[in-house]
């Protein structure tokens, strides 16, 4: 016989009911209540302190390293000398040797209509040790500049690894104040995993591309000390017919290096790379990528290659947000959603970064993979299989913030709030992730939004946030 519902324990049964039917509700999107005055977001101008050249003749400016091989035992260094070519050599060195290497690389200069570049330097530093600190030097013989980075431990799966998350930080007051948070964020980011939009010089007359400069001196304070691992949006296109410039990312591909071909593609746009814990995926919303184009076939083969017991973190980075609430961009990844959905699902990928958007927004874990022309199954539904989506276009530049959003929140958009900021995920191990999303008004321990990541592969348990 069972127990009999009465006295305390129907109390129990209805309290019970009560509060799981709160859970549910509460379960719902949230949208936050903080609403934005809408000022003008504006650009720093060009004397501004954060766009000062570097003293000294010919000194190396905008200098920006990135990952530049699959493991991490290789870094790209790329800096820019405006007076004169200048050495194309990197000094470097572990710290506490005395035994200096030097790597060499190459320079050239573009013209884009009317302006013509400095001289771009990039150079390759190979066969580094893991969780090391190396020091160097570019401007080698002339003005030298010193800086240093830390190599990323041994690509293997219980080692902690720390990545900022930031997008579409342009160079306005918001984009500083937005890269001063990331740099007093006191978890700290070892490499960003930045999801497109640098320098918005394409908002100015015949995109002024002094504006590519003056970002590179911007950013250079985070840039030439961690790697950030770049993606491209649609403001590094560049395309203009109208100047008689055709040919798309030219300033992007002069100025800015990713591994590609150690991944195995065939262009600059869509690659691969190991870090620690993580095996990051960055793909091209602005390249072709329906069937049988060259981004198809080699994610086609990228996602059977990897090995969540050596890398249990499966990251994707894209420009164009498949899950977006907000009236900007609306719908504008779903083309590529509906080509490539399917294998995220079925390879399991843990999270996916987007920018593109100028708020921010977390998904829950659904998938919308069922529709065929004839079923008519077209509606996102929950999936424990499926990646979180995090709009994170949050980075401040001077398009300003978008505050219009689809109404009422879809289930599928868990919280979304209209400010700028940054992001940070912590991978601890192989089961568990601590993410954490920071609004540019408060103090820099203050996260806006906090969310467990459990594995997809290890711990695959339902992690969304119970608040
Ligand atoms: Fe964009």
């Amino acid at each position: 016989m069972g127990p009999r519902l009465e006295g305390p324990n129907l109390f129990l049964l209805i309290l019970g009911l009560v509060l799981n039917s709160l859970v549910l509700f509460c379960h719902g999107g949230r949208t936050s209540s903080y609403v934005r005055r809408l000022e003008a977001t504006v650009d720093m101008p060009l004397d501004s302190d954060v766009f000062r050249f570097p003293p000294g003749y010919n000194a190396p400016q905008q200098v920006h390293i990135t990952q530049g091989d699959v493991e991490g035992k290789a870094v790209i260094v790329s800096w820019v000398t405006q007076e004169a070519p200048g050495s194309d050599a990197v000094l470097y060195w572990k710290e506490n040797s005395s035994k200096k290497l030097k790597a060499y690389g190459k320079s050239k200069t573009y013209k884009f209509y009317n302006y013509t570049s400095g001289h771009i330097h990039h150079c390759t530093i190979r066969n580094l040790e893991y969780d090391t600190k190396y020091y160097y030097v570019v401007g080698v013989g002339q003005t030298e500049r010193e800086f240093y980075f830390f190599t990323p431990p041994e690509v293997g799966p219980d080692v902690p690894y720390t990545f900022g998350l930031i997008g579409d930080l342009g160079q306005s007051f918001d984009s500083n104040i937005t890269l001063t948070h990331y740099e007093n964020n006191p978890t700290k980011g070892q490499a960003v995993l930045f999801v497109g939009d640098f320098s918005y010089a394409d908002q100015y007359p015949n995109h002024d591309n002094n504006r590519w400069d003056s970002w590179g001196r911007f950013a250079e304070r985070s840039t030439a000390y961690q790697p950030w691992i770049w993606t491209v949006g649609n403001h590094e296109l560049d395309f203009a017919p109208e100047l008689g410039e055709t040919k798309p990312f030219k300033p992007f591909l002069n100025r800015y290096r990713t591994p590609y071909r150690s991944s195995g593609s065939t262009e600059p746009f869509w690659y691969s790379i190991k870090r620690g814990p993580a095996y990051i995926i960055v793909l091209a919303s602005y390249s072709a990528y329906g069937k049988y184009t060259p981004q198809f076939k080699w994610l086609e083969k990228e996602f059977p290659k990897v090995n969540r017991t050596e890398t249990p973190w499966l990251i994707v980075l894209m420009h164009s947000p498949w899950y977006n609430s907000y009236d900007y961009h609306y719908m504008e990844g779903e083309t590529m959603r509906v080509m490539y959905e399917p294998w995220f699902v079925k390879y399991k990928v843990d999270v996916v970064f987007a920018g593109h958007v100028h708020a921010y927004e977390r998904s829950e874990r659904v998938s919308n993979i069922a529709y065929n022309v004839v079923n008519g199954i077209c509606t996102p539904v929950k999936d424990k299989s499926a990646p979180v989506y995090i709009t994170i276009g949050d980075g401040g530049n001077l398009e300003g913030l978008a505050t219009r959003m689809t109404e009422p929140q879809p289930k599928y958009s868990a919280f979304r709030e209209a400010s700028f900021g940054h992001a940070v995920l912590s991978i601890k191990n192989r089961t568990h992730a601590y993410y954490g999303w920071h609004r540019n008004q408060d103090g820099y321990a203050v996260k806006g939004d906090t969310m467990w990541f459990y594995n997809r592969f290890w711990h695959p348990i339902d992690d969304s946030p119970s608040e």
